[in-house]
């Protein structure tokens, strides 16, 4: 990434965010000079740059200003109140999408996973030797649910990283966060209970509603600031919802997360009525800023949360481990685990154990973060090079998924279907509600080493969208 490319890239940040609203003029040359340490004509390429992307206009001898249309907060804005109580009929669409994403020559635009090569797969291995090594016939008792002692603990010790405390006998060790979500949710709802989901919101939460024959109340959620507490206060005042399901950090689709106050407030209100939070927290340890964000967890006194994460998104998506904290349900979430699948796989357990103490996890996903935080430069440089100024976004501080507000006139699911018969999958917004709304909408993933392959990727995407048969 050249120089010029970084400083119009954080300049178009700050204009799609609204810090520069529409109008305004950019900071001056002898400015930028002073805070990036470059030459003269470095900054004017970048002032050129976002001249080309559409975000700011050059008026003679006045300056740069920020063109109307280009702050994000005026275009891509969550869809307002919460939904009625609805029954969900998501999954054909779900699958029929993640079918077409599978094959490996596909570009994998629309995954949920990052590249496997960003993992740290042999040292891995060394740990799955080690940690099976040591096991004992025993182990195959001693490591039923709640799990392996020592993987408990070493998830207990990442909690005091962030100057949590949760007991290693919270912790309930499952397959992957998909089976640690779905348990809490049995644990907590009956057929026909209503539960508050995001919207947009991670598709798997619509599934696992519609499977148990529960109801889903949708909650907005800003791309800027995340849930909207007061469309959440109203659909509590209006329905018993019985659980929420939210992504306080780096959520999916949107990668918004919600501030601590933010996060201490939605805890608050849902302690007022006893509703408990499953807290999905697959991100927590991708954040780009230097410090973890909290999970909603570390506000809660009265064990209404239920935290569940896994290792699948930063370590070892193969091996499927993942977890609970599930606070005062936790004995009914380990009996549901018990009466499910049983135990999570004896052997990854230690091996992941082991690789814990010993692999140097943090070492690797301080490498981890950095890729993908150059892998989202790449992206919104081809983004602002091949995508015109009406495509929005808002830069997520965390994870690896960009969720792209496309001209209001586009269908998702034909762009969708025409980008798969190219050879790229994308994740059309609709697969993120159950009202299947979000039609100009798709997510995309920046988890992959950038090359020529997303390069072109974007540039085609850009040929269809000028395809009329995708605009309604
Ligand atoms: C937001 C979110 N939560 C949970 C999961 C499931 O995680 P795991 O693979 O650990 O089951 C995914 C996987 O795609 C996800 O994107």
């Amino acid at each position: 990434m050249n120089r010029y490319e970084t400083i119009a890239n954080n300049l178009a940040t700050q204009i799609r965010e609204g810090l520069l609203p529409a109008g305004a003029r950019l900071p001056s040359l002898r400015h930028l000079i002073a805070q990036y340490g470059v030459s003269q004509s470095t900054v004017f390429r970048a002032y050129s740059l976002l001249e080309q992307w559409g975000l700011v206009r050059a008026e003679e001898r006045a300056g740069y200003f920020v063109t109307k249309g280009a702050t994000v907060n005026e275009t891509v804005r969550g869809e307002g109140l919460a939904t009625e109580p609805r029954k969900v009929d998501i999954s054909d669409l779900v699958f029929s999408v993640l079918e077409s994403a599978r094959h490996a020559d596909i570009v994998p635009l629309g995954s949920a996973f990052p590249s496997p090569q960003l993992f740290p797969t042999a040292r891995l291995l060394k740990s799955l030797v080690a940690g099976t090594r040591s096991l004992t016939p025993w182990n195959t008792v001693e490591d039923l649910p709640p799990g392996n002692d020592h993987l408990r603990q070493q998830i207990s010790l990442r909690y005091v990283g962030t100057g949590m405390s949760v007991s290693p006998n919270e912790i309930l060790i499952t397959n992957g966060a998909l089976e640690a979500l779905n348990l809490c949710l049995m644990a907590v709802t009956r057929p026909g209970d209503l539960v508050a989901v995001e919207s947009p919101g991670f598709y798997a939460a619509l599934q696992a509603i519609e499977r148990l024959d529960l109801r889903a109340v949708e909650i907005p959620v800003d791309p800027v600031s995340g849930l909207d507490l007061e469309a959440l206060q109203s659909a509590l005042d209006q329905h018993p919802i019985r659980a929420c399901w939210f992504m306080p950090n780096f959520q999916n689709p949107t990668g918004t997360s919600l501030s601590a106050d933010k996060k201490r407030a939605l805890v608050e209100l849902l302690r007022r009525r006893e509703v408990p939070l499953i807290e999905d927290d697959v991100y927590q340890e991708l954040h780009f800023s230097r410090d973890r964000p909290l999970p909603a967890k570390a506000f809660d006194t009265q064990g209404l949360v239920m935290h569940c994460s896994s290792f699948s998104k930063t370590l070892a998506p193969g091996y499927r481990i993942g977890w609970t904290a599930a606070g005062r349900f936790s004995d009914k979430v380990r009996r549901l685990k018990l009466m499910t699948t049983l135990s999570a796989c004896i052997p990854a357990q230690a091996g992941v154990a082991d690789y814990l103490e010993h692999g140097g996890y943090d070492k690797h996903l301080r490498s981890l973060r950095s890729s993908f935080q150059s892998q989202l430069e790449r992206m919104e440089t081809a983004l602002h090079r091949w995508l015109p100024s009406p495509v929005r976004w808002v830069r997520p501080t965390g994870g690896y998924l960009l969720w792209l507000q496309l001209p209001q006139s586009v269908k998702a699911m034909e762009l969708h279907a025409l980008a798969s018969a190219r050879g790229i999958s994308i994740a059309p917004g609709p697969i993120f509600s159950a009202t299947h709304g979000f039609q100009d909408c798709i997510r995309l993933n920046f988890g992959h080493p950038w090359d020529n392959r997303f390069e072109n990727a974007i540039r085609e995407l850009a040929e269809i969208l000028d395809d009329p048969s995708i605009h309604g």
